[in-house]
């Protein structure tokens, strides 16, 4: 499809597609796993599905065709997807008429063996050939083979149309009532971690063109989301070179913070080695980008991060977090850790706990190490007892707890710009939902915290102004005030001090 073309029409059939007219239009459930890429994947493949002529089903109850878009960073993650499956062998038994199929990270791990495995899936889908999926399913409607799977790493890469098939055809107009988006600007992984599958099954790693950047990104504020976030395995790796020119991470963030009806500019997540001081100057210097870094350390021991290949050492993540604090003060931060890596002693696992008390992190997510197939690691004796990983885990977390509480302590008194997401996952849950004019609701500042209060919940989806009133390990609790009170507190949050 032409980059440039507008979009046409909603979620109606007049969109251009593959399939033949009299193509069956089907009932689809999708249900997605795994990282925020696997999200925006998602919500295009919906859009597509949609405009091409199917029904969204909020259940897979009623559906005709049941897709997981799955996430293969842990053993967990699948384990989650096969027994989504059993599920699905048994209704087919039974004599249900489903088309199963499964897209993604797990998808383009197992391959062709998937079906073998799972004689119930009909459908195999990679992370790169999403935007062929109508077409799998009129295939497998009929019966026929539908397995579409993105070229080894090692073959030739996949091209910029592989690319913005599915980007740039997304309708800006989905979801009308959110203020946020998610835009692709790199794909793949080059680093290798021994650990890790993404460089496996995300293929290598890939920078988008900035003009079509530039491009979806003025669509979606054209069309009033007014929050972006860029996406990347390692975002802060961006590089495009065309001829001389090369626009780097930085560049890409100056050449986008100024797009009209932009308000929020975030980007996750980013690898310590790319961390250049002209992106903290960009974080700086540029009012929309917002002062939020989620930087994974994995590990506060120099043994393990050279098992995991990180290529940095404990010091170089700790002069970051110096630099990042001297270069952008109001800067907030998020970590990823790993426990129980091969080989990870209780000295190392000290220095993890260490980095996290020093780090002032607003949050940390922290994982039990999860031997991935065909990774380096995976050669490595898996040698911390199943016990000591949950142990470890716990105490970074409790860590983090602390660490997490005292960051959220210091905003006490505030008043900050939120933007509200909707209801609470709790006022959700309840029994007897509350009134509509009063309901809790959950909303995020620039610097990515969570603020929970009390309102209306049309206020979805708009950005008010909320006094912090209490704090929790995980965010904060605040009450609404009227737009104009305080207005120099609200200018402290805005210019982030
Ligand atoms: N691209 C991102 C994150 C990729 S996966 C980055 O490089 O930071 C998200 C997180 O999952 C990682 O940061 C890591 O903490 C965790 N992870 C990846 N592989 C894992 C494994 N095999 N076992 C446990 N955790 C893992
Ligand atoms: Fe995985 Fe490491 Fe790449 Fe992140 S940087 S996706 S952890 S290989
Ligand atoms: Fe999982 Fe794939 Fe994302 S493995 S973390 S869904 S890139």
């Amino acid at each position: 499809m032409d980059p440039a073309t507008p979009p046409r029409g909603g979620h109606g059939p007049s969109r251009p597609t593959d399939r033949a007219p009299e193509a069956e239009a089907l009932k689809v459930f999708l249900e997605t796993m795994g990282c925020q890429m696997n999200r925006l994947d998602s919500e295009l493949v919906l859009a597509r599905l949609c405009a091409a002529g199917h029904e969204i089903v909020p259940t897979p109850k009623t559906a005709d065709v049941v897709l997981y878009n799955t996430c293969s960073v842990r053993d967990h993650a699948e384990g989650k997807v096969l027994s989504r499956l059993g599920a699905d062998a048994r209704r087919k038994r039974a004599g249900r008429k489903l088309i199963v199929g499964v897209l993604g990270c797990m998808a383009q791990r197992l391959g062709e063996s998937l079906r073998r495995q799972c004689p119930q899936v009909d459908v195999v889908c990679g992370p790169g050939q999403l935007h062929r999926l109508d077409a799998l399913l009129t295939a497998a409607s009929a019966g026929e083979p539908a397995v579409a799977l993105d070229p080894d790493r090692r073959e030739k890469p996949m091209g910029a149309e592989t690319f913005d098939a599915l980007d740039l055809a997304r309708d800006p107009r989905a979801e009308p009532s959110s203020a946020q988006a998610y835009v692709r600007v790199m794909k793949g992984c080059d680093k290798f971690c021994t650990y890790c599958i993404v460089p496996f099954v995300r293929g290598p790693e890939r920078s988008r063109d900035p003009a079509r950047i530039a491009e979806e990104v003025r669509r979606l504020l054209d069309a009033g989301r007014s929050e972006i976030t860029l996406l990347g395995q390692t975002v802060n790796s961006y590089r495009w070179r065309a001829g001389e020119q090369t626009v780097r991470f930085s560049d890409l963030l100056e050449r986008l913070a100024e797009l009209p009806g932009l308000r929020r500019l975030r980007f996750v997540t980013s690898h310590p080695i790319d961390f250049g001081d002209d992106i903290l100057q960009a974080v700086a210097a540029l009012p929309t980008v917002c002062e939020y870094l989620h930087l994974p350390a994995q590990s506060g021991s120099d043994a393990v991060l050279k098992r995991m290949n990180r290529r940095y050492r404990r010091q170089d993540y700790d002069d970051l977090l110096d630099r990042a604090r001297d270069i952008v003060p109001a800067v907030v931060l998020a970590g990823d850790f790993i426990v129980g890596f091969p080989g990870e002693s209780e000295a190392d696992h000290q220095a993890s706990a260490d980095l996290i008390r020093r780090s002032g992190y607003k949050n940390s997510f922290v994982f039990k190490y999860s031997p991935r197939p065909g990774t380096a690691a995976a050669r490595m004796a898996d040698d911390v007892p199943a016990a000591v990983k949950k142990r470890r885990n716990n105490e970074l977390l409790a860590v983090q707890e602390e660490v997490g509480l005292a960051h959220h302590r210091q905003y006490v008194g505030d008043v900050m710009e939120v933007l509200v997401a909707g209801p609470s996952p709790r006022s959700k849950k309840q029994a007897n939902p509350p009134s509509p004019e009063s309901t809790q609701l959950t909303a995020r500042t620039r610097r990515d915290h969570i603020v929970l209060f009390d309102g209306p919940e049309r206020l979805g989806g708009q950005y008010v102004r909320v006094r912090i009133t209490g704090a929790t390990s995980l965010g904060m609790l605040g009450e609404l005030t009227p737009a104009d009170s305080d207005p120099a507190a609200v200018g402290r949050e805005q210019t982030a001090s």
